[in-house]
C-alpha cells in the first residue's frame, strides 16, 4: 500500500481549484489510493457562519473573520468523525481546497500578517501540507470566470482585492520558502495542461511506482 499524504490547493477565487481537485482525485484513485476531498470554509457551524458573512447575510469585522477561520480550521483538523487527522489515520490521502495559506493571503491585507500566522500556528503545528499547490491566474481572468453565471458578488471578490490577495500569495511563498513546500502552477492554461503539470509534480514526489507516473 502506498503511503498516504496531505495536499492543499491554493489560489485566488475562480483559479480552478475545484476543477483540479477533482482531476487529481481521479488520478490518485486510478493509482490505487483512497482519497478524501474536503474544503475550507467547511460545512461545520463555524464554516456556515463564515459563508453567511461572505454572502452579506451577516456582518463582521475582518479580524473576527480571521478568528472564525482559525476555529473552523481547528475543527477541520480535529473533528473526531471526519477531521483531516482522522482521515489520514484511516489511510486516506487528503486533498483540501484551501488551508492556512488562504488565511495568510486573504486576511493579511486587512491586518498584520504575523498575527494571522501566529493565530494559525496550532494548525500548522498539528499538520503542514506535504505539498501546497498554488494555481496562479490573473485577477482579470478570475473576475471574468466568477461573474459568468453569477448575480451576486461575495466579500473579497473584487478585482482590487484579488490583486492584493495574489500579491500576498507571492509575498508568502517567498517568506515561507524554507518552511512550506509550495508548487506554483500556471492556471492561465486549459484544465488538462494544469492537471498534467500537477500530476508530474505529485507522481515525482509521492508515487513509487513509475507505471503510475503518466
Ligand atoms: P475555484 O474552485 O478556484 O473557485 P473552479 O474550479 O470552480 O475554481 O473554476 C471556476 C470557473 O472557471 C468554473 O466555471 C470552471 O469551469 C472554470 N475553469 C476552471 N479551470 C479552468 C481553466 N483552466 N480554463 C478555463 N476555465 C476554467
Ligand atoms: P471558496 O469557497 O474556496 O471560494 P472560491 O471557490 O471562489 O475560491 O472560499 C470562499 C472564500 O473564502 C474565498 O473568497 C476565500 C476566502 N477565505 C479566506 O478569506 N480565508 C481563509 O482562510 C479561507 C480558507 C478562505
Amino acid at each position: 500500500m502506498k503511503k498516504n499524504f496531505f495536499i492543499a490547493f491554493e489560489g485566488i477565487d475562480g483559479s480552478g481549484k475545484s476543477t483540479q481537485v477533482k482531476l487529481l482525485k481521479e488520478k490518485l484513485e486510478a493509482a490505487g489510493l483512497k482519497v478524501y476531498v474536503t474544503c475550507e470554509p467547511t460545512d461545520s457551524p463555524m464554516g456556515k457562519m463564515i459563508r453567511d458573512i461572505f454572502s452579506h447575510k451577516i456582518e463582521a469585522d475582518h479580524r473576527t473573520i480571521a478568528a472564525l477561520f482559525v476555529a473552523d480550521r481547528l475543527d477541520h483538523l480535529l473533528n473526531k468523525t471526519n477531521g483531516i487527522l482522522k482521515m489520514l489515520e484511516d489511510g486516506y490521502t487528503v486533498i483540501t481546497d484551501r488551508y492556512y495559506l488562504s488565511s495568510y493571503a486573504y486576511q493579511s491585507p486587512y491586518m498584520d500578517l504575523n498575527w494571522v500566522i501566529q493565530a494559525n500556528s496550532l494548525s500548522a503545528g498539528l499538520l503542514r501540507p506535504d505539498l501546497n499547490i498554488y494555481i496562479d491566474i490573473s485577477p482579470e481572468i478570475s473576475i471574468e470566470r466568477i461573474n459568468k453565471g453569477r448575480t451576486s458578488v461575495e466579500l473579497y471578490e473584487t478585482i482590487g482585492n484579488l490583486k492584493n490577495v495574489r500579491d500576498k500569495y507571492f509575498e508568502i511563498i517567498e517568506l515561507l520558502k524554507n518552511e512550506e513546500k509550495i508548487f506554483v502552477t500556471n492556471g492561465n492554461q486549459a484544465p488538462g495542461g494544469i492537471a498534467n503539470e500537477i500530476w508530474t509534480e505529485i507522481s515525482n514526489r509521492f508515487l513509487e511506482d513509475p507505471e503510475n507516473k503518466n
